[in-house]
Order: C-alpha cells, then structure tokens, then sequence
C-alpha cells in the first residue's frame, strides 16, 4: 500500500475491488494519470483507486461501501468538463468512479421517439444509435467524440443546437440514479407527461454528480432531419447578428439550428494550428456568423431558405457577404473551425475564459462593454469572444498581448473575471451559462446567486447528502 492508500481506512479497497471485479479496479497510477487532470490542464488530483463499475448494482454497491467508510466519490465521464468538476481533490479522502465500461443503450423505441442508455455512452455514440433508427439525438458539442451522455446531464451541457432543441436538461425524460448513500432511484419513466409531485430528475440534471450518480437515461428523439444547409456570413458589425438572427427565423419556419458568432481572430487561430483548415470567405471582416438550418423534408427547401435569407439580409446591409457550403467537406471546414477553436486554443497558450450569458438581444452591447472595461487593466490583451450567441451565451476569452509575460497576465484572472461577471449580472445574466461551476467558480457562485438561492442549494445538498460524500468540494 502505497501512502494514497493509505489515506482511505483499510479493508475499503479490498471491498471495493471484490464489488467491482479485478477489470473494474485501477489502482495503478500511471493508468488512472489521464483521469487526474483535467482537459485544460487546471487541475490535478490523486487517489488510491479509481472503479470502472459495469452495472447499476456495482456502482450502489461501491457508493455504499464508501458511505459507510466515510469517503468521498468522485463520479467521472469523458473527463472533457472546462470546471475541474471531475478532477479529485490531491491528499483527500477521496475515490474515483468513471462510467466508461456502462455504455449500453439499453432501449430504442422509435415509435416512441426515446432511447434509453447507461450513463457511460459517448454521446457521438449515442446520436449514431439514434440515427441507425432513423431519428435524430440533437445535443451536439466539440467534445461529443469523447464525453458521456451521464456527464452531458450532470453538466446539463448545451452546445450547438439549443437554439432549436435546447439544453441538455430539456431532453430528459427520466433518470436512474444511485443516491450518495447506495439506494437506486428508479425514475426511468418515458414519459412526456408526468406531474406526479417535485421533478426529481432535475435536481440531478446540472448537479455536477454533487447530489447522486446517473446510472442511466431515458431521453427525447427527434425526427432525423433530411437536409442540412450550413454557411458562413460576415456581419455588418457585431450588432448585426442579433439582427441577422431575426431575419433567419423569421424567414426559414424557424428552420435555425444553430447560429454560432465567430471573430476573425477565431479564424486565424485555427488556421495556425490546426491541419487542413480553410479560409471561408475572400475578404477579412471582423465578425461572422455560422450558421445551420436543418430540415426533415428532402426538397430542397431548406437551402433554399438560407439562400432567400441571406439575400435578405445582404440586402438590408446586415451581412456583407456570404458563402454557403457547397459540399459536405465545406460544411465540414466551417464546423472544423468552430469546434476545433477551443483545441486551437490550447495550442495558442494561456488565456483567461468565461461562458457566460446575457439575454439574447443584449450580448453584442456585453462583448463592447467588457471589452472596453478591460482595457483598462488588461491594455493590448485581445479579446477572442465566440460562440452561441443565437441562445445568448458567449466564451468571453481574454488573451495574453504577444510577448506578454504569462505568468502576471494570467495572475490577473480575478479581477478580469470580477470585471467580467459584474457587467454580466449588471446585464441580468449568468456567469456560468453551460460549463457549470466544479472548482473553478465556487466563488463565483456565492458571490452572484443570491443568499437565498444558495441556502436552498445547501438545504437540497444537506438532505440528499448528508455526510457530503458526494463529489465533495464542487459546486458548493
Ligand atoms: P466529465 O468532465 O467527466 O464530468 C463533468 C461533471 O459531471 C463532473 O462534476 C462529474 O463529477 C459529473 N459526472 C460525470 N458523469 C456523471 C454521472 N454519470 N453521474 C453523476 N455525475 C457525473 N460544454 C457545453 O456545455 N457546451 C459546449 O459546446 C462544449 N464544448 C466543449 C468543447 C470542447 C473541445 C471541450 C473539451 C469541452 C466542451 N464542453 C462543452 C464541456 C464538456 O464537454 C461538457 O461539460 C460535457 O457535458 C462533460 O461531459 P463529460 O462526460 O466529459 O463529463
Ligand atoms: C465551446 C465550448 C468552449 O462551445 O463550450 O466550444
Ligand atoms: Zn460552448
């Protein structure tokens, strides 16, 4: 026993590896190293071992057996979260649970439009199920290929398509949870109408594993749509992609999937750092939009509504031009760009990050308010800020001026970060709009949400959790 071990009392990691079998215990620490730090690098954490449980038995059985030993469990996904939500604490009382080997969909009622998976599914797994069924799972963002439909409803994550299908929390229909002291909820039901007492599925849902382990999922399908058209427009200026944004939906049946606001700096980040990536447009503007309308009839017409669109808006002056994709691989460069931002990111270096929203209308007057506030603590810092705005919520990042020293630019985190969400909730927004809280913005949290909101968070935390054993030190 090595001295982590020796942190939990003995006898616990012997119980724990009988419950979960020899494949579903690590405790090797070269093994369990990529689940210890976080997907940005913020956060390092240790244990004495992680558990890979295959069933909802085991995982109740191992949360009971912690319980009952007084130590902490930190339940982990794809480990893709931007919070340090899943990263266990270093020299605590803690073990790690990651859902990877439950990864069944264990239904798929097409005629039902639901499909029902364990917690461990990849979501790019899970949209591929629903699409060999012929349906469609809309939750869609850059880490799908590696983050788990458990960690998406624990985050209540939001991406791409919001706009038109909304968060992560809006397609839920039922959970199976175990709670922190091992009971199993059963509340798999695939019902759309249910009123029978408090929503409990809810308080799981953006929980950040604080409240319970989702063992399993019932979720909404959606008509697969049969026509994609994706372009990329350059705005009049950034007041005009609320303007655009109107345009689109009124025009096209509300046929608006996801509308994405991109910098030029956005662009130029990723063709320095990542392969094969195109130039969209001729010309260099300072904002565009990408933009996707779906739609579930093959005749053409939802192309042609973005065309109809587009000429609309580049008529009224609202764009100043436009390029719709032409093949799937154009579709694809634009949407390479857009998801590979947060990648190209990590390559460029150190930069300060925020997800925040404000109301829809308002976030291109938060963009120039924040910008010209931080001017004046941050001079020659560049701001990169994108995202989705069509939902309001924008990734206001601040990045370093070229040959600035890294380590004093980013010791500015906080006053950047105070300066930020004071106008956010001046805006009547929220400092954290789809990343959620984890280590990262503890504070943050009893700082802007009222007195009230966090003793009613403490109250539902204390009941469910009494001995706080469940993803201790996150959120609250
Ligand atoms: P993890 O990071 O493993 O865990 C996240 C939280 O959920 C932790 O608190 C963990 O304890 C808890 N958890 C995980 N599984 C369970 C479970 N079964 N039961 C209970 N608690 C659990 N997020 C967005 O919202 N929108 C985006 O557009 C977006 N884009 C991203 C792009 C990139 C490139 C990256 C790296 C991240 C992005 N994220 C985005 C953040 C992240 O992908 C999401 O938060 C995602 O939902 C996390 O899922 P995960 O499985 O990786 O969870
Ligand atoms: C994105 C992540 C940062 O939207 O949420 O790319
Ligand atoms: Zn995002």
């Amino acid at each position: 026993m090595n001295d982590i071990a020796s942190a939990v009392p003995a006898g616990l990691l012997e119980r724990l590896r009988a419950i979960v079998g020899p494949k579903g215990f690590v405790a090797d620490q070269d093994a369990m190293a990529p689940h210890l730090k976080d997907w940005r690098g913020l956060y390092r954490g240790a244990v004495p071992a992680m558990l890979l449980p295959a069933s909802t038995a085991e995982v109740a059985a191992a949360v009971k057996a912690c319980a009952e030993a007084g130590v902490g469990i930190v339940p982990q996904g794809g480990n893709t979260g931007l919070v340090g939500a899943a990263i266990p604490h270093a020299g605590r009382n803690e073990i790690l649970l990651n859902l990877k080997r439950m990864n069944r969909v264990r239904l798929l009622d097409a005629a039902d439009y639901t499909i029902t998976a364990e917690a461990g599914c990849i979501l790019a797994d899970l949209q591929n199920a629903a699409e060999a069924a012929d349906r469609f799972f809309p939750l869609s963002l850059g880490a799908e290929g590696s983050c788990q439909i458990g960690g998406n409803l624990s985050t209540n994550a939001g991406g791409i398509n919001v706009l038109r299908y909304g968060n992560a929390r809006e397609l839920v229909l039922g959970l199976e949870v175990v709670l922190p002291d091992g009971r199993v909820w059963d509340g798999l039901r695939r019902l759309r109408k249910d009123n029978t007492g408090y929503a409990l599925k809810h308080l799981f849902v953006g929980a950040e594993g604080t409240l319970g382990i989702i063992t399993a999922a019932a979720l909404r399908l959606f008509p697969r749509p049969l026509e994609t058209a994706t372009a990329f427009a350059a705005l009049r200026d950034l007041d005009a992609a609320i303007e655009l944004l109107a345009i689109l939906r009124a025009g096209s049946g509300d046929s608006v999937s996801s509308f994405e606001l991109l910098p030029r700096m956005a662009i130029e980040l990723c063709l320095r750092h990542l392969p094969n990536i195109v130039d969209p447009l001729p010309a260099r503007h300072d904002w565009h939009a990408l933009i996707e309308f779906t739609g579930t009839v093959a005749d053409g017409r939802t192309k042609a509504a973005l065309e109809a669109t587009l000429e609309t808006a580049l008529e009224k002056g609202t764009i100043v031009d436009a390029a719709i994709a032409q093949s799937e691989a154009q579709a694809n460069n634009l949407w390479r760009i857009r998801d590979g931002l947060t990648e190209a990111q990590v390559h460029a270096g150190a930069n300060i990050k925020h997800d925040v929203s404000v109301p829809v209308s308002r976030t291109p007057e938060f963009i120039k308010r924040a910008d010209a506030a931080l001017k004046k603590i941050a001079p020659g810092a560049e701001t990169l800020a994108f995202g989705h705005i069509g939902d309001g919520n924008i990734h206001y990042n601040l990045c370093p001026p070229p040959g600035a020293d890294l380590a004093a630019f980013m010791a500015k985190t906080d006053r950047v970060g105070a300066i930020v969400y004071d106008i956010t909730a001046e805006m009547e927004g929220s400092f954290s709009a789809e990343h959620g809280i984890g280590q990262l913005r503890r504070a943050a949290l009893v700082k802007y949400r009222s007195a009230l909101e966090v003793e009613m968070m403490r109250t539902l935390k204390r009941s469910l959790d009494p001995k706080g054993l469940m993803n201790p030190g996150k959120v609250l």
